[in-house]
């Protein structure tokens, strides 16, 4: 398994590639953590000239800007200007498009993610499809030609631990084959852990035989990352202070008891993976409750700086 730094801080992304030169294959950023990061140096760099540093830094391997906009057309003309923009420092951009940018079901842009990916590709622009939730969601962003799918391990683990009910520090290890409440695994719809989560996303792509790359995402400790590397992901990002610990202290996992899903999501993606399903059955396949609530937490957390270096009000 390849591994990502989840991180925009460059005293995080150069160490990472100074003395994990073997290790370190890409970064995955988002324009709150760069603004954090560019506020920290107090002025001593602008934002834009702070993201091609990281691009430089990272030169050779994959950097992810994520996207502000959520709606169609929007989002694939701030995508575009960003990849213009900061594609030519090192070559190495790739665009984030959250799989659905809706905030509530009720929203009218559930499609806008997958289409702002199919228009992306077509350009030529490499997309990560973030804040996947379910096998079903990665489905259809690997049909839309996404390269990299980032489920959101450690935030599926949150949700099943609210549900358990006890209180919990996120970045404990979550058990992978689930847990047990009232005599039933606590599942979201099926899928008993973040790590499910991620093998259950890593089959879909082997069952279609999509190219797009499984990268474990929102991944909180060693022994998770472990996990996902042996449920067959190829790629995972990694926050620095995990990174840290999981290179004093390997964790070595040999084997995982993970439930196989069940036949009938299977029937529903291979009906839409041979392009039989309607735009309300697709629409109904990109719904998930977290990726209305990674969206909410993500449009608070606005940027001016960064939209303006797209072509943005300032
Ligand atoms: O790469 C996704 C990551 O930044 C989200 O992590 O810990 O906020 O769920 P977290």
């Amino acid at each position: 398994m390849k591994v990502f730094i989840d991180s925009a801080e460059l005293m995080e992304i150069t160490p990472f590639y100074l003395y994990h030169q073997k290790m370190a294959a890409g970064v995955t950023t988002n324009p709150s953590l760069i603004k954090k990061a560019v506020d920290a140096r107090k002025g001593d760099m602008r934002l834009g000239e702070y993201i091609e540093q990281i691009l430089r830094v990272a030169e050779g391997t994959p950097v992810s800007l994520e996207v502000t906009e959520t709606a169609m057309p929007k989002m694939v003309i701030q995508g575009k200007a960003l990849y213009e923009r900061f594609n030519p420092i090192a070559g190495n951009v790739n665009i984030k498009i959250p799989v659905n940018p809706a905030l509530t079901p009720e929203d009218d842009s559930h499609l806008d993610g997958i289409r702002a990916i199919e228009d992306l590709v077509g350009l030529g622009i490499p997309v990560n499809c973030t804040l996947v939730f379910s096998p079903e969601q990665a489905m259809l962003a690997a049909q839309a030609g996404a390269s990299f799918i980032s489920p959101f391990a450690g935030r599926v683990d949150d949700d099943l631990r609210k549900r358990l009910g006890a209180p919990f520090d996120k970045t404990e290890y979550y058990s992978s084959a689930g847990r047990r409440s009232d005599g039933h695994v606590v599942s979201d719809n099926g899928i008993v852990s973040g790590v499910h989560l991620v093998y259950a996303c890593v089959q879909v792509m082997e069952r279609f035989g999509y190219d797009a790359q499984i990268l474990a995402a929102s991944l909180r400790n060693p022994r998770q990352v472990a996990e996902v590397e042996v449920a067959g992901a190829p790629l995972a990002t990694i926050p620095y202070g995990a990174l840290l610990q999981m290179i004093d202290d390997p964790v070595q996992v040999s084997s995982l008891s993970l439930p196989t899903l069940d036949e009938r999501r299977w029937a529903i993606m291979h009906h839409a993976h041979a392009g039989e399903a309607d735009e309300a059955e697709v629409q109904n396949m990109l719904q998930h409750p977290k990726t209305y609530e990674g969206m909410g937490n993500f449009t608070r957390d606005i940027v001016p700086e960064y939209v303006a270096l797209t072509g943005g009000p300032e």
